[in-house]
């Protein structure tokens, strides 16, 4: 399906009742084209992670629309029936922590996705191998996750977030662990795939490294978000 980007409007998202409740997300638009790389932007306790958790169907949002391609997946309430199907073939997820599967070496790790999908195994290992490659973390493929450091989990993580090649990929922190050099690598992983797939990026970020490598770029703060124009300056 030719796929219209992200499309989020009036979001909102409330965690727990009552007085204790926290008002997360308050009033969230935002778009993303296909082939569009977007970075999301605000202090600590803005509602970034929620926001990424509201569109990749982890959480259920309160009040607002999100649109993923073609497909309405929420207004005012879930529009889709099988979010795990969702999740798994729409979505590219990159989390602040890895969540490496610890029992699978690192090749099967970013393997899995497609393997689960139907794709032959050796299809899915050469896939995955070519992302580890691009990634610089093809000399550790045979390694189990606890024998990597903290930057080389990092990298096999973004490498099964983007194995699948979904519409849309959701990259919270993405860089952090990483030196200036990979993190910039990751980037252009990123663009390129936006490009080839006609993917929609939305990047967390504090990383003043790749903040200017965004056109575009939301800010968000109290759980509201703001456009802005970014550099788009050149990443390689
Ligand atoms: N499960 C939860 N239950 C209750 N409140 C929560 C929950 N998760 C997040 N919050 C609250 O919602 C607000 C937004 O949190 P969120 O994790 O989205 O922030 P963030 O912008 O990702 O911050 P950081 O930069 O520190 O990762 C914060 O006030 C946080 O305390
Ligand atoms: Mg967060």
């Amino acid at each position: 399906m030719a796929g219209k980007g992200i499309h989020i409007e009036g979001l909102s998202k409330r965690y727990g009742e009552g007085d204790t409740a926290v008002l997360a997300l308050k009033d969230v638009n935002m778009h993303v084209a296909p082939g569009e790389v977007v970075g999301l932007i605000g202090p600590s306790g803005s509602g970034k992670s929620t926001l990424l958790k509201c569109l990749g169907a982890v959480i259920d949002p309160t009040a607002g629309r999100m649109v993923l391609g073609d497909e309405v997946i929420f207004d005012g309430g879930w529009k889709v029936r099988d979010l795990r199907a969702l999740r798994r073939d729409k979505i590219g997820f990159v989390f602040q922590a890895p969540y490496l599967i610890p029992f699978l070496d690192v090749t099967d790790n970013v393997a899995l996705l497609p393997m689960l999908a139907g794709m032959p195994n050796d299809e899915a290992r050469t896939r995955a191998l070519e992302l580890l490659t691009a990634l610089d973390v093809q000399h550790r493929a045979k390694a189990m996750p606890s024998q990597l450091s903290g930057g080389e989990q990092q990298r096999v993580a973004i490498a099964r977030g983007l194995v699948n090649r979904p519409p849309v990929i959701l990259a919270d922190e993405p860089t952090a662990p990483l030196d200036s050099v990979r993190a910039m690598a990751v980037i252009r992983i990123l663009n390129d795939m936006a490009q080839r797939f006609q993917t929609a990026v939305i990047v967390v970020t504090h990383d003043e490294k790749i903040i200017p490598t965004f056109k575009r770029i939301y800010h968000i703060r109290d759980g509201i978000t703001h456009e802005e124009v970014g550099e788009g300056r050149r990443f390689d």
